[in-house]
């Protein structure tokens, strides 16, 4: 199926060589034509004219007034001038009710596929071992899923790499702690949080006794000496805790096709900083290997360089310490490296938080002078801050662990839906609180501008009438309830859908749009739009639903009117399905 936009992009090119003799003028990039922002003057709009008239220097109403001209009678719209130059264009309600049933008959509903699929790498989640998993890691991890969702979908090839943090200095005091306070009742029920507590208390005792530090200290030395004795233990943290992460993630229904932790790339580092020298790109700087500015961007643009007493300062990117250690940084580097050469990967996603900007600047200047190329992107986040605008944490003053928010959630929603079911069945009931509440979070999360902080609100993500999950899950539950009522005596139309009412319009409208809003929601990985498309649809489904019988009318009006809730039912599904929401048949 082919796209409104892309149809009248056709149809507005065909006119516009007409109208210029034959051949667009010289350098002209493709035509865009987008949704209209106020639908009184149109559904779709274009700017084309205004843009090309600009450029060979005419009259953008006049040039207009000759496109539309061209366009003759198009069997599908009609355009329309407007303002300085816009092409305003209105689809046919005939051509909207062939949409429906082309869709009906589609099981993409409408979405097309991309026409170069890529390999597109996707790193998100990683919590690091031991320490406690904040709130940044749960962005990451919902975003990150519904991205590799919506790839795939695109027809992109996908991996995902949960790229954990299991190699660093907190392995000292776990190791210390370990051998020595280690609650192993505690490890066996719940591993997470026992390593975690041992994270805290040993932390705690290093702060007040600074022998302790020095104990520490030295474990982490025999660790990275490659003493058996420590390696065991290590291997048993992250095993334990790959497990008590697995059971968080398989509650959420997020997957990672592979877990490659910093410590994957340890043997390839030294080789790694070896060749930067080698090449170059990094240098010795008091005693550690650094790479620095090589002034191939303006000092604005320059990720190792940093503005302070109105003069550039070199902020380079440490790849060596002076002790021989190396950094973030160089695993990231030599990560970057294996994704591509092992996964072929043409495209890189780093979901992580705001505050790594730099690093991954840095990391993808390193890679331009080293010639690598690639689309390699930092999907950047905000923060979550508690009701007083505070950044999220619980009462005491701790970081939020996602197997609490988690908890949390499904007792709300059980409440919500023993409220406004309390015949169903338990088990059945419990199914449905785990979908509404992990939804909640989801689309608490997925409905923001990523980049903003957002304030974390029990009540508002879980009400069923506002811009939630519930709200969105409860419309598709109704729209199945039409059909239980029906008893099955409905098939899907053969012929166009009549749409007559303004209501009926509204609804295809939206419905055929979300074949344009699923590919958009990849240009700058937003998945906030399929989310605020969804709750659109979900309204003009309700103004339909108020303003238009469905059971109660005649055959053909009711069964045109079936096939619109159909339809949104079938979308609202496949849209949830992508942002990694489930949805109950009852609620
Ligand atoms: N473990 C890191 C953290 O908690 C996130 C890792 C993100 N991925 C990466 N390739 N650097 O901040």
């Amino acid at each position: 199926m082919t796209t409104i936009p892309t149809l009248l992009a056709d149809q507005l090119t065909r006119a516009l060589k007409e109208v210029f003799g034959g051949e667009m003028p010289e350098n002209s990039s493709g035509v865009s034509v987008s949704a209209a922002q106020d639908l009184r003057f149109g559904d779709y709009q274009s700017n084309a004219a205004m843009v090309l008239a600009k450029k060979v220097g005419s009259n953008p109403r006049e040039l207009a007034t000759k496109v539309v001209e061209a366009l003759g009678d198009m069997s599908f719209a009609t355009a329309e001038i407007a303002g300085p130059g816009f092409i305003n264009f209105r689809v046919k309600p005939e051509y909207y009710g062939e949409c429906m049933n082309e869709m009906l008959k589609d099981d993409r509903l409408g979405v097309p596929r991309v026409k170069t699929p890529k390999r597109i790498v996707i790193d998100f989640s990683a919590p690091n071992v031991a320490k406690p998993m904040h709130v940044g890691h749960i962005r990451s991890t919902i975003i990150g899923d519904t991205l590799a969702r919506l790839a795939r979908f695109m027809g992109h090839t996908v991996i995902t790499d949960n790229h954990i943090g299991d190699w660093g200095t907190q392995f000292g005091m776990i190791l210390w702690g370990w051998k020595n306070i280690l609650d192993r009742e505690n490890l066996e029920k719940d591993p997470i949080n026992a390593l975690l507590d041992v994270y805290k208390e040993v932390n705690k005792r290093c702060k007040e006794q600074p022998h302790t530090l020095e104990d520490c200290k030295a474990e982490l030395v025999k660790l990275q000496g490659g003493d058996e004795e420590n390696l065991t233990i290590w291997r048993r943290c992250i095993e334990v805790t790959q497990e008590g992460l697995k059971k968080i993630y398989d509650r959420l229904d997020i997957h990672f096709d592979v877990w490659l932790g910093e410590s994957f790339y340890n043997e390839s580092l030294p080789g790694l900083v070896e060749s930067l020298i080698n090449s170059g790109i990094a240098r010795e700087s008091e005693g550690a290997v650094c790479v620095f500015s090589d002034g191939f961007h303006k000092p604005q643009n320059d990720p190792f360089l940093v503005s302070k007493d109105g003069e550039w300062q070199p902020v380079p990117a440490i790849i060596r310490k002076a002790d021989g250690a190396f950094l973030y940084a160089t695993t990231d580097l030599a990560t970057l490296d294996y994704r591509i050469r092992h996964f072929h990967a043409d495209s890189i996603w780093y979901v992580v938080g705001a505050p790594q900007e730099k690093h991954f600047k840095q990391i993808f200047d390193i890679q331009r002078m080293r010639g690598i190329s690639g689309d390699f992107r930092h999907v950047a986040f905000g923060s979550i801050l508690g009701k007083d605008k505070r950044p999220f944490k619980t009462r005491d003053g701790e970081t939020v662990s996602l197997q609490d928010v988690i908890d949390e959630a499904v007792q709300r929603a059980t409440r919500v839906v023993c409220e406004k079911s309390p015949d169903m069945p338990d088990d059945e009931k419990k199914l449905v609180a785990e979908a509404v509440g992990i939804g909640a979070i989801k689309f608490a999360e997925l409905s923001q501008n990523r980049l903003s902080d957002y304030v974390f609100d029990w009540d508002k993500m879980l009400s069923l009438s506002g811009d939630t999950a519930p709200y969105l899950q409860n419309s598709y539950v109704r729209i199945r309830s039409i059909f239980r009522k029906l008893d099955g005596e409905f098939s899907l139309p053969e012929l166009p859908l009549q749409l007559r009412d303004a209501a009926e319009i509204h609804l295809a409208r939206t419905l055929v749009r979300f074949s344009e809003i699923v590919p958009s929601t990849l240009d700058d990985c937003r998945p906030n739009i399929l989310a605020a498309y969804l709750h659109d649809l979900a309204r003009a489904f309700h103004s339909f639903y108020e303003a238009c019988p469905v059971l109660r009318s005649d055959a053909t009006v009711r069964d045109s009117r079936l096939a619109l809730c159909e339809l949104t039912a079938r979308v609202l599904h496949l849209g949830m399905d992508l942002l990694g929401i489930h949805v109950p048949e009852r609620m």
